[in-house]
């Protein structure tokens, strides 16, 4: 199975004409001009895709449309309800303090997520909505299994955490994607995720460019389409069918490393951040749709 995919892989990459965006998108750090390129990248690709349809994932793209229409199924009663009801809970239950996550947060964290990760100057640092919970959890004096676990090996702790991550996105759900990039820090963090995301790694030497640039919209394996990387991380923590559980956006980086052999690298590396940081930003202007619901 694994050998067939990746046979397939090699296949589609011959195939496939290789990375013309590539040494435009060198490395100069103008995250402004990058963001007009990846834009018309992805009109030229797919004339047709309207813009802020590219926040639903890989259903939006022509010929996926079989895939759409089981998506849509699923979205009349979305199978994230149970983690989400879960994660809501979390977020409305006073600590024995009597407060809130809710105060931990800038307007009581409603309309807020279009703006993470987020460069913080004080620790000089680029920051996630979990690590914001995580921290929420510390300050008023308690303890989560989400708090203390390794999120890489402990998948109960860390969906306690992406559930309660998609309540937090879940109260910003429609806002603009809109990262501040105006301190050098975050212009070097940025750097540092662009230069994650166009290096090739792993048995099969894939960047992940490779795979949701060129090969967006194909089939890889038969049957797991190729999203665009345009509106990656707007819907996440996302629940997929095949894990059954709402996840948070560093597994799915996480499993892309292990497709093409690559060794993962730790929930809540600087690294993931940064790639974080750099994916969401490319993003900005579409609308988050988290949670949702991908393949
Ligand atoms: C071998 C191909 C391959 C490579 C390389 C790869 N991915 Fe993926 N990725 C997938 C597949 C398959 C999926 C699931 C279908 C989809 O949404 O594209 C996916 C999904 C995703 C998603 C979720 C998209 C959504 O709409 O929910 C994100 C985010 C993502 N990948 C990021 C990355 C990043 C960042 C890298 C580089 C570190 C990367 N991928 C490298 C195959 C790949």
């Amino acid at each position: 199975m694994r050998s067939a995919r990746s046979r397939a892989l090699r296949g589609l990459l011959v195939g496939a004409a290789l990375v013309g965006v590539l040494p435009t998108l060198g490395a100069h750090a103008d995250p402004a001009q990058d963001l007009k390129q990846f834009r018309e990248y992805f009109k030229k690709k797919f004339p047709t895709v309207r813009f802020h349809n590219y926040a639903s994932g890989f259903y939006a793209l022509p010929g996926m449309d079989d895939y759409r229409s089981q998506w849509e199924a699923f979205n009349e009663f979305p199978p994230y309800e149970i983690g989400l009801d879960a994660g809501r809970r979390e977020w409305e239950t006073p600590f024995k303090n009597g407060k809130t996550y809710a105060s931990c947060f800038v307007n009581g964290g409603k309309n807020i997520a279009q703006h993470y990760p987020y460069w913080h100057e004080a620790t000089r640092q680029v920051r996630t909505a979990e690590m914001d919970l995580i921290d929420c959890v510390k300050h008023n004096g308690e303890e989560r299994a989400f708090t203390t676990a390794d999120l890489s090996k402990d998948t109960r702790a860390r969906v306690q955490l992406a559930n309660l991550t998609a309540a937090f996105y879940e109260l910003s759900q429609g806002q603009r994607v809109e990262i501040d990039l105006s301190a050098p820090g975050a212009v070097a963090a940025y750097e540092e995720g662009k230069r994650f995301w166009w290096s090739r790694r792993g048995q099969l030497n894939f960047s992940c460019a490779n795979c949701h640039m060129d090969l967006a919209g194909k089939n890889l394996g038969g049957n797991q389409p190729l999203s665009a990387a345009l509106g990656h991380p707007v819907g996440w923590p996302a629940y997929r069918t095949v894990w059954g559980q709402l996840e948070t956006i560093h597994q799915r980086y996480a499993t892309c490393n292990s497709q093409v052999r690559a060794k993962p690298l730790k929930q809540g590396s600087a690294t993931y951040n940064n790639l974080q940081l750099y994916e969401t930003y490319l993003s900005s202007g579409l609308p988050l749709s988290a949670p949702s619901v991908r393949n």
